[in-house]
């Protein structure tokens, strides 16, 4: 069975104190909500990572970072290694964002050798695809997510792909408040699984879990778990209000 799972991205907000009163809050949150059966994940700054993990109950949050290195380690300046990130607690890392993808130039390639590095750490991957609207509006979506897919994950063995979990992101819908309808959702989230079959098979791609991101809140969360290929969200902005996440988890607990 895949896991039901609610991420929060903090992106780049947050001073260490902040990050850690809205940890306490968040697992607050979780431990007095009946939602055992959602995997709960807070992706918090590099900085905040040590502490954050301190902070949490490990049973009912875990913490990602949102990006490592793709060398292991040495000489590069400013750069965080997945091995970094897996000493401070963390299970999780998110790769392939589209801000990391069109702000700092992470290509597949680059994308390839990070996932390497984060499994080689035993962190499970949350992997971002999505395309602009450009694309959309050109009909192309279908193929750019593939792609994605395929130059970024699919060098994997089937046995490493069992700790990818995907996030869906269309880039026009992050930040905007415009998400994508439910169906327009849920034909991705089915497309993505069957381009996940053809390349490992059924059983694979059942288990794995897609998240859908992008603008996603406490109004419209309900709707969006409600499609069978919708396993969950990786939540921006609302991610910063523990109010706000803990309706999301919520959202995806009852479905
Ligand atoms: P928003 O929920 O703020 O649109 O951000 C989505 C996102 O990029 C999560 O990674």
């Amino acid at each position: 069975m895949r896991k039901k799972i609610v991420a929060g991205n903090w992106k780049m907000n947050k001073t260490l104190s902040e990050g850690i009163e809205l940890a306490k809050e968040v697992n607050a949150k979780v431990k007095s909500q009946n939602a055992s059966n959602v995997q709960v994940i807070i992706g918090t700054p590099f900085i905040h990572l040590a502490e954050v993990n301190k902070t949490v109950d490990p049973a009912l949050v875990s913490v990602s970072a949102q990006n490592c290195a793709t060398e292991a380690s040495g000489a590069y300046t400013g750069e965080v290694s997945a091995a970094m990130v897996a000493s401070t607690g963390c299970k999780y890392v998110i790769l392939g964002h589209s801000e990391r993808r069109s702000y700092y130039g992470e290509t597949d390639a680059i994308l390839v050798k990070k996932v390497a590095r984060a499994l080689e750490n035993k962190l499970e991957v949350i992997f971002c695809v999505g395309e602009v609207l450009a694309e959309r509006e050109a009909n192309q979506h279908f193929e750019v997510v593939k792609s994605q897919l395929v130059n970024g994950l699919f060098n994997l063995t089937a046995e490493e792909f069992g700790n990818i979990v995907i996030a869906y992101e269309p880039v026009w819908a992050i930040g905007t408040g415009k998400t994508a309808t439910s169906d327009q959702a849920q034909e991705m989230h089915a497309f993505i699984r069957k381009v996940i079959a053809d390349q490992y098979g059924k059983a694979i791609a059942e288990n794995t879990s897609i998240l859908y991101g992008g603008s996603c809140n406490a109004k419209n969360a309900d709707e969006l778990f409600a499609n069978p290929d919708v396993d969950g969200g990786l939540i921006g902005g609302a991610s910063l209000k523990a109010e706000d996440f803990s309706a999301i988890i919520s959202a995806r607990s009852k479905h």
